[in-house]
């Protein structure tokens, strides 16, 4: 190391630091966050939490009580909080090489992109990193549009795909797009969404109407030449919609008929989330010719991937770069991620969880009127709220009301779904049996209170 490094890395360089607020700071915590955070930024609960530790699923705030987490910063904290493997090699990492763009080659890139290729359905084996969901769904988009040379994009109502422009147009729900839209290029079929089907029928004949209503938005709003339908594999912030069983073959078979790509959007339901496989597409047996993937990836650190065949990346010839993308520790944390995800069977542990949740969420519903269905897969399960069964009129006060309780009881939800009526559980794939009661039963004694 030259001479003159030396003093960055002397023992008694005092490092100045704006110091964080203290534990009981938490009013002046949220004050600050009001007057110096775009407000548009809307933490949950009346009283939002302000948190500062936590150690797999449970999490501390501020004013040290303790949270289970069933929600894992949006299905993101995929192994836990702290996980001491993805610690340990973010830390070693950032110790060793912090940055470098993507002008040069790290080994933890080149070995998660290896793993990607591993565990992707079919053919995927080549893989562009980005920081985050929102930039994996871009380019995934733009690459279909180079590969095709086609501009139209089919994607699904109550749909969401992140923050940009383009991803805003592409988010099929009014709450989430703060401008009209701008990409004319973007056209919307009908969700899946057989709890509030317009149609009635098996599940076979449900998928058949639901897929039919691609090949018509493709015949009555595109020029017949789409480059790609894009699809969540189950809408997450949608209200975890599941499709029924044959929409996807049905899907991916109409647009590859009009020459356009199947792109999957397995930002919330990658690694194991839904049970049994990797991805939630592979549930349904099409292989993507594009997947996009985050969240989970890392642990929380900041990762999104398109993986995609080799001959369509070989599609993009213009020039790209990305700064952050691929950050050698960002990298790390992925790629321990990956590594436990692997020794650990998330798929296995989803399903087993998954199944010991919905058996507990389907004795609620056996109790309380209000739950209009209880639906998903794997350890990715949410609970549809209503002001009667039979009428199924959503109600976001109730779920609002629930939420609030929950807080109280010590456990984090997420909510979702059109009218923000569904409570949505997606905690760390590694949460044990015991966890697992203990939600349970918060969650339980909250509606008791509410209901
Ligand atoms: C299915 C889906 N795609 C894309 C995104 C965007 O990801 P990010 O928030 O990392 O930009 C999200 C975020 O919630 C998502 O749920």
């Amino acid at each position: 190391m030259p001479e003159d490094f030396l003093p960055f890395f002397r023992e008694d360089t005092t490092v100045s630091m704006i110091s964080s607020p203290a534990a009981g700071d938490s009013q002046a915590c949220r004050d600050s966050h009001r007057d110096f955070l775009f407000p548009c930024l809307l933490p949950l609960y009346s009283e939002p939490l302000v948190l500062s530790s936590a150690q797999g699923v449970w999490v501390k705030d501020l004013d040290g009580k303790e949270y289970l987490d069933f929600f894992a910063g949006i299905l993101t904290t995929s192994l836990g909080h702290r996980h001491p493997a993805v610690l340990e090699a973010t830390r070693r990492q950032m110790e060793q090489l912090g940055h470098i763009s993507s002008l040069y080659i790290h080994p933890n890139q080149v070995e998660v992109a290896r793993k990607l290729a591993e565990i992707s359905p079919g053919g995927l084996k080549s893989c562009y990193f980005t920081n985050s969901g929102t930039e994996a769904v871009e380019t995934a988009i733009m690459l279909a549009q180079m590969y095709t040379g086609r501009q139209e994009i089919i994607v699904l109502r109550l749909s969401f795909s992140g923050r940009s422009t383009v991803a805003c147009n592409m988010t099929g729900n009014v709450y989430w797009r703060p401008l009209p839209s701008s990409a004319a290029n973007i056209k919307h079929a009908m969700s899946p969404f057989p709890y509030r089907s317009p149609f009635s029928g098996s599940e076979e004949e449900l998928a058949e109407r639901f897929a039919n209503d691609i090949e018509e938005v493709i015949q009555t709003t595109t020029n017949g030449k789409p480059a790609a339908f894009f699809a969540e594999t189950i809408q997450g912030v949608g209200g975890y919609i599941v499709p029924p069983r044959g929409y996807f073959q049905r899907a991916a078979r109409i647009i590859r008929n009009y020459g356009g790509l199947f792109i999957s959007d397995e930002v919330q339901t990658g690694f194991g989330r839904t049970g049994e496989k990797w991805f939630g597409i592979e549930h349904w047996d099409v292989e993507p010719d594009i997947m996009v993937m985050a969240k989970g990836i890392a642990n929380g650190a900041p990762v999104g991937a398109t993986i995609t065949r080799p001959e369509i990346a070989q599609a993009w010839t213009a020039k790209t770069i990305s700064t952050y993308g691929g950050n050698p520790v960002s990298m790390a944390a992925a790629r321990a991620t990956l590594e436990v995800m692997q020794q650990e069977n998330t798929p296995r542990r989803s399903t087993e969880r998954g199944k010991q949740l919905r058996q507990g969420l389907n004795a609620l519903a056996d109790r309380f009127e209000c739950i209009g269905e209880v639906r998903g897969m794997g350890l990715m399960q949410a609970i549809e709220l209503v002001e009667d069964r039979q009428r199924k009129q959503p109600s976001s006060a109730k779920a609002m009301e629930l939420i609030e309780a929950c807080k109280k009881e010590g456990l984090l939800l997420g909510l979702g779904g059109l009218n923000g009526n569904v409570i949505r559980i997606g905690p760390s794939m590694l949460i044990s049996p015991d966890e697992v009661s203990q939600g349970l039963e918060r969650l339980e004694r909250a509606f008791a209170q509410c209901f």
